[in-house]
């Protein structure tokens, strides 16, 4: 097994565990999935719309907001976590959903079969070259892909905070846009209209930010290098250097650099 299966793995198995608790600790990822309604509200795919995926659904928070707007389309419910699946039915009841357990990266749909893809807060745990390639091959001509993605710049208080105490790695490396822009035009899908303001997840402590993000699993933001926990000196150097990013309402903030974009993919058809 590659290095990459096995963190793809472990990514899995964190979203797997954290499907209990998701739902009350995913501000940030609500706010996302708000802001690319909006975002798609604003740039329609051609032609009708009757099948959307939505990639990395999670528990379906997207998936009322996406039935909203596309009423007469069925939505395809895609995550690798089975846990999170299970969970689709009690969040967005009304909706026609078809749930599909599989890897966002090697889509068991054919080619061409889906009018639009709906991704919020997934893709940056996969490779964007393959992830968009599969994307851009189920999408039909004409059709549309919003996605949602994190950028450079996310959690950067705590990357900047941990180099105070070791020289380990602990958040992952995210894509700038452009790097996001390049892979979608090898794919064949041309960007029109993008959104690139950060959210801000806020807690009054350390403790409850690392809490949170563990919550919604993404504790595995952390790479593997260093597993072993923090000494209690090194917690409190941590803290400290945390601290200076507290806000004058007195809570401490976790940037995500939210990267939006929707992506055409070209040709048109004609109905
Ligand atoms: C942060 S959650 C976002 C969930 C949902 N889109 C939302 O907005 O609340 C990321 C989801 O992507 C899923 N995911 C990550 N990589 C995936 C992959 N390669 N294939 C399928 N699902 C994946 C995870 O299991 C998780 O449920």
């Amino acid at each position: 097994m590659t290095e990459r299966h096995r963190h793809k793995q472990q990514v899995r198995k964190a979203f797997d565990s954290a499907a209990d608790s998701y739902d009350r600790a995913a501000a940030v990822q609500r706010e996302a999935c708000h802001r690319l309604a909006t975002l798609a509200g604003a740039t329609p795919p051609s032609g009708s719309v009757s099948r959307i995926l939505d990639a990395g659904c999670g528990t379906g928070f997207g998936l009322d907001l996406i039935a909203r707007a596309h009423p007469e389309a069925q939505v395809v419910a895609l995550d690798f976590a089975p846990a999170m699946l299970a969970r689709l039915r009690q969040n967005s009841p009304a909706a026609a959903v078809a749930p599909l357990c599989a890897d966002l990266e090697a889509l068991p749909l054919a080619a061409g079969s889906i009018d639009a893809v709906w991704s919020s807060l997934a893709l940056q745990w996969c490779d964007p070259a393959l992830a968009l390639a599969e994307i851009a091959r189920a999408l039909r001509p004409g059709g549309i892909a919003w996605i949602a993605t994190l950028g450079p710049a996310t959690l950067w208080e705590l990357r900047e905070a941990f180099a105070r105490v070791d020289e380990a790695s602990h958040v992952i490396r995210f894509h700038p846009p452009a790097e996001w822009i390049a892979a979608a035009a090898k794919a064949g899908l041309s960007p029109v209209a993008r959104d690139l303001e950060p959210a801000y997840a806020l807690a009054p402590d350390l403790r409850g930010l690392l809490r949170d993000i563990k919550a919604i699993g993404a504790h595995s933001v952390g790479e593997q290098r260093r597993r072993k926990p923090l000494g209690r000196a090194a917690w409190r150097t941590l803290e400290a250097a945390y601290d200076a990013h507290r806000r004058p309402d007195g809570l401490l903030p976790a940037t995500y650099d939210l990267i939006l974009l929707a992506l055409k993919k070209s040709g048109e058809i004609h109905d």
